[in-house]
């Protein structure tokens, strides 16, 4: 309905296919059946993967284009970029040379719908969807960082005046802040300092030690503490956070032998989305036999520069007063850590 109130009776020349992600791809079969006429560009990559995805044979409708091909509409030229792993392999970019349009795909997207308008420079963007893009991109394009790097690199970026990704706001004004956190987010380095406390707890004893710890933190002077159940919050939630901030602290009990699972899948998650960069504290608890502490460090050792800080407390099924010690001496050491780090 929009495509043809915006044609107003005119045929539809091109479509062209940056992601070919169902979210963005569902209707091509759609609008081909409804304009038989229609090129559609895309790479080698889009067209093999809308075979799979589609049944319509769109080959002769088909248009291959490849790293800097450009297409001539008359007032306007389109220019492809292509952006492999920026969330998938296919995926392009296309800038319009006249104005310097970049339609960017995934990228600079963010979760959540518009709130009655569609530019960032209309929003209060920090407080409505700074948090909501950065928990986009970790958890959609974190584990591709280097590819993101490639891309940026390549890309003529002081040409471009506005950014319009396939989710979230069209960035016009102050195109440097997006581009700024993305330099950051796809190097793993921290927004800025502060301790995320992720805790999973079936009594609440570790739940309990984590408290006490945040407590520390606080009286030595750390402002900025963010406290998780990993049972209770999304991980992508948890992550966005672990990418935001420059230290970790991860308290589980053990279960059968094994870490409790919810944490043990945050781990993996974070694994596969190459978290790497960050200073990490561990807390344990156990009843009979400890496993939690070493199951959480050999996870954390497959992560790229990660630092440990102080000696892993491993509680014995709650905190005594006799731990208040090392509970000190962890916290002392996170401490030092967060007023050394830069
Ligand atoms: C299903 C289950 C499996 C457990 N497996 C172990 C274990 O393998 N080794 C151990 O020392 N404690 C084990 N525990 C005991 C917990 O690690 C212990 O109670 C711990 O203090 C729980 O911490 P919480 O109070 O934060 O839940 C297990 C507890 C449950 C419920």
């Amino acid at each position: 309905e929009n495509i043809l109130a915006v044609l107003g009776g005119r045929p539809l020349d091109y479509l062209v296919i940056n992601h070919m992600e169902p979210d963005h791809c569902g209707n091509i079969e759609t609008i081909v059946r409804m304009f038989p006429k229609v090129t559609v560009v895309g790479n080698k990559k889009t067209f093999e993967f809308f075979k799979q995805y589609y049944s319509l044979d769109i080959s002769q409708n088909a248009l291959v284009v490849k790293e800097g091909d450009t297409i001539n509409l008359g007032q306007h030229t389109l220019k492809f970029h292509m952006a492999p792993m920026v969330h998938w392999p296919e995926v392009m970019f296309t800038i319009e040379q006249k104005n310097g349009i970049l339609f960017s795909a995934d990228a600079f997207g963010s979760f959540g719908a518009h709130p009655g308008t569609i530019f960032a420079d209309e929003t209060d963007y920090d407080r409505t969807f700074l948090d909501e893009t950065r928990r986009y991109y970790a958890n959609i394009v974190g584990r591709y960082g280097s590819q993101v790097q490639t891309v940026l690199k390549r890309l003529p970026l002081e040409s471009i005046t506005m950014i319009c990704p396939l989710h979230g706001p069209i960035w016009r004004k102050d195109i440097q802040y997006i581009l700024d956190k993305y330099a950051l987010w796809s190097t793993y380095t921290p927004e800025q300092n502060g301790v995320v406390l992720v805790y999973a707890s079936m009594y609440g004893n570790t739940e309990n030690a984590m408290n006490a710890l945040a407590n520390k933190l606080a009286e030595r002077g750390i402002p900025d503490l963010r406290m998780y159940d990993v049972s209770k919050t999304h991980p992508s939630y948890i992550i966005s956070d672990i990418w935001k901030y420059s230290h970790i602290v991860l308290a589980s009990p053990t279960y059968n032998m094994h870490l409790y699972f919810p944490m043990e899948s945050l781990l993996r998650e974070m694994a596969a989305l190459n978290v790497q960069n960050r200073s990490v504290a561990l807390l344990g608890n156990h009843t009979w036999s400890s496993a939690a502490i070493k199951l959480m460090s050999g996870l954390l050792g497959t992560m790229k520069d990660i630092r440990f800080i102080g000696e892993p407390l491993d509680i014995h099924s709650s905190l005594k007063a006799e731990q208040e010690k090392e509970l000190d001496a962890l916290a002392d050491a996170i401490t030092q850590s967060y007023i050394t780090h830069v």
